[in-house]
């Protein structure tokens, strides 16, 4: 068995401060409002909460874009405030991670100022600078992930800054010792305020390729060079360094978001000897229905390569490094709304993803709502939208001719960030019991059947299913710490896989479709099933650990509802005591 950490058998609830609750009554969620809720929270019995970040911003790109570092951004509240949330979640059991968004700052934050003001500053150096192209023009034909050129020319200088996402979010220069031992002690400021980790935005970017020639172009006929990004060694050392000199001797978390890093890179990132970081999201699983005009098309996920996909990772980490288990963040649509069903099978679906994602190894992160089954939104007109990677793609598509524009709003609609972004849906109350004011964004208007105190008190609700999910986790090992074995990988409809520890097995069965399927368990578990099944048997060598379905058919007919999951667990030392006895 690995090695035994807190942060392998926990599982993480994502909050997206904006839209999580409003404590003060301006339509914008707040850290009164979190703390009004950690009751909630320590109740469904999350161990760890990962705060979106609450700093000082623009609000380009809804925070990810900081203008300072080390203060709360006055609509989120003040430093006491954050003390007070700490404090309030630590007393209720509950760690909580902050985001470090230190591959770019915003373009506001006094250091990218200070470094426009003349080539001689000495925070010119804290970014990333180059001469034009010899016929004028960008250096090189990089693209910025939110469209356009990833470089924009500083007038004054007549220079080029470098931009992965938007010219207002400039890339940090790494290779800048001082540069590196600003962001350290910041990082251990915020660890003296008692923050017990961090999760660290597109962290595998933060040292940039080394070659700076022109690529393959792609999609609007840029080259996009994360991927080179991500394959610059580099980005080890500097974590390894930002190990010793900010998080060395504590007992804290890591969790970097590892852009475009192959399995390579994260077996290096994640290694055992704890030397870089704990673990990370890795996006292959879902970017797999993307194509040539990027995310925005109706494609959908095929299931078996997602399957292949999930595989691929679970092997390959295993005993070599960690995953970080998600179908939701504030990025990704709602998963319900692209393997689930938002109709008829909403709860079963919901409530089947989860078992497939949860049973899985790794660390798993529920994302603000996925615990209600809350489902895409369906926007019907750009204004609707706040995020500016959508705004900015619908513009960019439906004004090059390359999207229709009805078929741009429908592939927003289903692939928009701002799915995940749509207040929390806490009660039938006007406001959703997000606000009282006018909400910042728009309220899924399926907050009158699908909110949290309706699912509170009701018996096979989506959210006490989930409670009953995180509590197998803590009572059997074997779901943190088993082996992950692909079961019928072909199967288009069935997501399946068993886990193994110590003579133990649990075998987990996920219907992907709205159909009745027979589907057959391994060998090893068919007669044991039989005998429980049959039997009713509590010394039967299987027994069956969850199901969403109440009246499941499983273990006498082999048979899974529409958007069944079951989990059976078999152990090895029952059936001896049975052959002996
Ligand atoms: C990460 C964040 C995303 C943001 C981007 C640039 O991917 O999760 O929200 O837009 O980084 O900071």
């Amino acid at each position: 068995m690995d090695e035994r950490r807190w942060w392998k058998e926990s599982v993480v609830y994502q909050i997206y401060p904006q839209s999580f609750c409003d404590g003060n009554g301006d339509g914008v969620g707040d850290i009164p409002g979190i703390i009004s809720k950690l009751d909630y929270l320590a109740g469904l019995g999350v161990d760890v909460l990962w705060l979106s970040p609450i700093y000082p911003s623009p609000g380009y790109d809804s925070g990810y874009d900081i203008s300072d570092y080390e203060a709360i951004d006055p609509r989120y509240g003040g430093m006491e405030d954050f003390e007070r949330l700490v404090a309030q979640a630590h007393a209720r059991g509950l760690r909580l991670i902050i985001d470090l968004v230190v591959n770019h700052t915003s373009n506001e934050h006094p250091w990218f100022k200070a470094a426009c003001s003349g080539k001689n500053d000495p925070k010119r150096d804290y970014y990333i600078w180059n001469n034009p192209a010899p016929g004028g023009g960008p250096p090189n034909n990089w693209g910025a992930l939110f469209g356009g050129p990833a470089w924009t020319l500083d007038e004054k200088s007549g220079q080029y800054y470098l931009h992965l996402f938007s010219p207002k979010q400039p890339e940090l220069n790494w290779e800048n010792p001082q540069l590196r031992r600003e962001i350290y002690a910041m990082m251990r400021r915020w660890l003296s305020r008692g923050v017990d980790g961090f999760r660290m935005d597109v962290i595998s970017l933060i040292a940039k390729p080394d070659d700076f020639s022109d690529g393959p172009a792609g999609p609007g006929g840029y080259f996009d060079p994360r991927a080179r990004a991500a394959a610059n060694p580099k980005v080890h050392e500097y974590l390894r360094e930002m190990r010793r000199e900010a998080l060395a001797g504590r007992d804290v978390m890591t969790v970097g978001e590892a852009s475009a890093a192959t399995l390579e890179d994260a077996r290096r990132l994640t290694n055992p000897r704890g030397d870089e970081l704990d673990m990370v999201f890795q996006f292959e699983h879902m970017d797999l229905d993307g194509g040539e005009t990027f995310k925005w098309n109706d494609r959908g996920i095929p299931l078996p390569r997602l399957k292949s996909v999930m595989a691929k990772w679970q092997e390959g980490l295993a005993h070599r490094g960690w995953n970080a288990l998600f179908w939701n963040n504030h990025d990704q649509p709602r998963m319900i709304s692209r393997l689930g069903d938002e109709g008829e099978w909403r709860e079963a679906s919901a409530k089947m993803l989860a078992v497939c994602l949860h049973m899985m190894q790794g660390t798993p992160y529920v994302y603000q709502g996925e615990e209600l089954g809350m489902t895409n939104m369906r926007f019907t007109s750009p204004e609707q939208l706040r995020d500016s990677e959508s705004l900015s793609a619908y513009r960019r598509y439906v004004r090059d001719g390359d999207i229709p524009e009805g078929d741009m709003l429908r592939y927003i609609s289903m692939k928009s960030r701002d799915n995940a972004r749509t207040p929390m849906q806490w009660s039938a109350a006007p406001g959703a019991g997000f606000t009282r004011a006018a909400p910042w964004m728009g309220i899924n208007p399926n907050y009158r059947e699908i909110n949290a105190e309706e699912q509170l008190g009701r018996r096979g609700s989506v959210l006490n299913f989930y409670k009953e999910l995180i509590r197998l986790r803590r009572a059997y090992p074997i779901v943190v710490y088993g082996d992950f074995v692909p079961y019928a990988p072909d199967d288009p409809r069935v997501f399946a896989y068993l886990r193994v520890l110590d003579g133990e097995t649990l075998f987990v069965c996920c219907n992907f479709s709205a159909e009745r399927l027979g589907f057959a368990p391994p060998d090893g578990f068919r007669d044991a099933i039989r005998d429980a099944g049959a039997l009713r048997n509590t010394d039967a060598s299987a027994e069956l650990l969850l199901t969403n379905h109440e009246a499941s058919a499983y273990m006498t007919e082999f048979r899974l509802a529409p958007y069944e999951a079951v989990v059976i667990r078999k152990s090895q030392n029952q059936i001896k005591t049975k052959e002996v006895s």
